[in-house]
């Protein structure tokens, strides 16, 4: 496992940004697996920026997204779709139709799901998987309990992962209960990976796993030691004591 400890957001979203532009330099018909939230913002705001620029082409990119919320569709300003769409997608030549995100208001979520992870699998694979850590160490939707899923699946949402998602909407009972997240397997066969934090708020979760010396069901986030290609991006405000 890779560490880089960045001054700030900023440094954290540049560091990130420059990693995943070369990724698709090197590799213009790359499959990224993508994250939404707080911590990605400047990433791709970055991202979108050296597009403008003629830096970064998206012609022949796919995305597959990591999660989204049951009952809402991408209309929705929270959802996961909209997110993308709007911090990213709208900004960057990407063919739409190669950005695949859950679908939150799909009618057999059972044979929904395995059609997601099947999806990726016969499109090839994820090449670069962004993330993000939550507050109690899910990644994606992946929440801390006595198991957790191997494959994507419907997840019940933790009080706490409701209680932090609560600035999204407008009341805390608008934010949905369950939601599609990518399973386990699915984020580690990607071939590369990148863990984002920033902020005071995370710096519990991020020491609990840059400290994990076993893998616990308990910090989701600790599954990544069994990868061998993972690289980290944090500030100082997360890292120090
Ligand atoms: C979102 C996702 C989540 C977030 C995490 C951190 O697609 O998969 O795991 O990455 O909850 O969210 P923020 O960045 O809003 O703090």
């Amino acid at each position: 496992m890779k560490l880089i400890v960045e001054k700030d957001y900023d440094g954290m979203s540049e560091v990130a940004a420059k990693i995943m532009i070369d990724e698709i330099k090197n590799n213009p018909n790359i499959n990224l697996g993508l994250a939404t939230g707080s911590t990605t913002k400047g990433l791709y705001k970055r991202i979108i920026d050296a597009h403008e620029r003629g830096k970064v082409d998206f012609s022949n990119v796919k995305s597959f997204n990591l999660d989204e919320y049951i009952g809402l569709d991408g209309t929705h300003p929270s959802s996961y779709r909209y997110f993308m769409d709007t911090n990213l997608f709208n900004h960057i030549n990407i063919n739409k139709n190669k950005t695949y995100i859950p679908d939150g208001k799909a009618k057999n979520l059972e044979t929904y799901t395995k059609d997601y992870d099947e999806l990726i699998e016969k499109k090839g694979g994820i090449d670069l998987q962004i993330l993000g850590i939550g507050t109690n160490g899910h990644i994606a939707f992946i929440e801390p309990s006595d198991e957790i899923a191997i494959d994507t699946s419907v997840v019940k949402l933790t009080e706490n992962t409701i209680k932090d998602n609560s600035r999204f909407f407008n009341t805390l009972d608008e934010v949905p209960k369950t939601a599609i997240s990518m399973g386990i397997s699915g984020i580690l066969k990607a071939e590369k990976i990148i863990l984002m934090a920033s902020g005071k708020h995370k710096r519990e979760a991020i020491n609990n796993f840059l400290k994990s010396e076993k893998i616990s069901t308990y910090l989701p986030a600790s599954f990544l030691y069994l990868h061998r290609d993972v690289t980290v991006i944090i500030d100082e405000a997360v890292y120090k004591e």
